[in-house]
């Protein structure tokens, strides 16, 4: 077979996410078509890879070429195989013990864990069986969000930092081993200015992780309430989204430090099964000034 060269790159919205049609990546992949995949990830955000076969070895793999692999604390026991770093999530239960994480409700808007210090700057997700309709995943650029921001609102926030609280999952359930605080300004968690510039291509981006419980440091809890009350309207009546309706043997990976996602509950009936990869966090990244 002739090494491939280039790639077929096809938008899947208007505001994010491209899907590169043809490349099998099962297979060890060329240096330079790793390098344009990488590009074209930093530019459209989210990659769709359709009709992929992958092994979790294969899925390690793929994933490997983009830096290196993190697990997550305290999901290791839903790994399969001999594989640490893949994570299963689903909402199938065998022997009545779930075999995955997130169960079948729905996943509000979140970027994976801005909770900690260091987030994962990717994190890439394997379809292998997926319910005839519900448990869409939607994306949004978090560029297009900050850039269409009203004046007003960009000059509250800017300079400001975020408390993004550890203490709750993006079902918005207490986590095990944690404790409800009584005031925001208690909630445990890692703290990142909320205009954040991304270290590859240097533009700002806003950077809300959830909005449960999360707080502008130093500011009167009410008062934060109202401002990022007003700044999640913003990012939510806007079009800055892609909806993507699952296939078995899709491959999607986004980029996390700009883009935040959700997704839609699903019938508990119907089997949802997909492994997950996600990197691990490097340099912290800077407050854009
Ligand atoms: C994730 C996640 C949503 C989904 O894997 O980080 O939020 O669609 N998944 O399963
Ligand atoms: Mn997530």
């Amino acid at each position: 077979m002739m090494p491939q060269s280039s790639l077929d790159i096809q938008p899947v919205s208007k505001s994010l996410g491209a899907e590169i049609i043809n490349v099998d990546i099962s297979q060890p992949l060329s240096a330079s078509l790793i390098d344009e995949i990488h590009k074209s990830w930093l530019k459209n955000l989210v990659l769709l890879f359709r009709n992929q076969t992958l092994s979790d070895a294969d899925l390690v793999a793929f994933s490997r070429n983009f830096g290196d692999l993190d697990s997550v604390p305290g999901w290791e026991p839903f790994s399969p195989d001999t594989h640490p770093e893949v994570l299963v999530v689903s909402n199938v239960q065998e022997n009545g013990t779930p075999i995955g994480v997130l169960g079948d409700g729905e996943a509000s808007w979140h970027t994976d864990m801005a909770y900690i210090a260091k987030p994962p700057p990717a994190s890439l997700l394997y379809s292998l069986e997926v319910p005839d309709t519900g448990g869409d995943t939607c994306f949004m650029n978090m560029y297009d969000a900050l850039d269409a921001l009203p004046d007003d609102l960009r000059r509250a926030i800017e300079g400001k930092t975020l408390n993004h609280d550890s203490s709750h999952d993006s079902g918005g359930n207490l986590r095990p081993n944690h404790q409800m605080f009584t005031s925001l300004a208690e909630a445990p968690g890692a703290r990142h200015p909320i205009i954040r510039k991304h270290p590859d291509t240097g533009r700002p981006a806003l950077f809300l992780g959830r909005r449960l419980h999360a707080w502008i440091v130093g500011m009167d809890v009410a008062q934060s309430d109202a401002l990022l009350d007003r700044l999640w309207e913003h990012c939510l009546q806007e079009d800055f989204t892609y909806r993507h309706e699952w296939q078995p043997g899709d491959l999607l990976m986004w980029d996390n430090r700009v883009t935040m996602h959700r997704r839609d509950p699903f019938d508990g009936g119907a089997r949802r099964v997909m492994h997950r990869t996600q990197l691990k966090g490097i340099a912290g990244v800077e407050a854009a000034a």
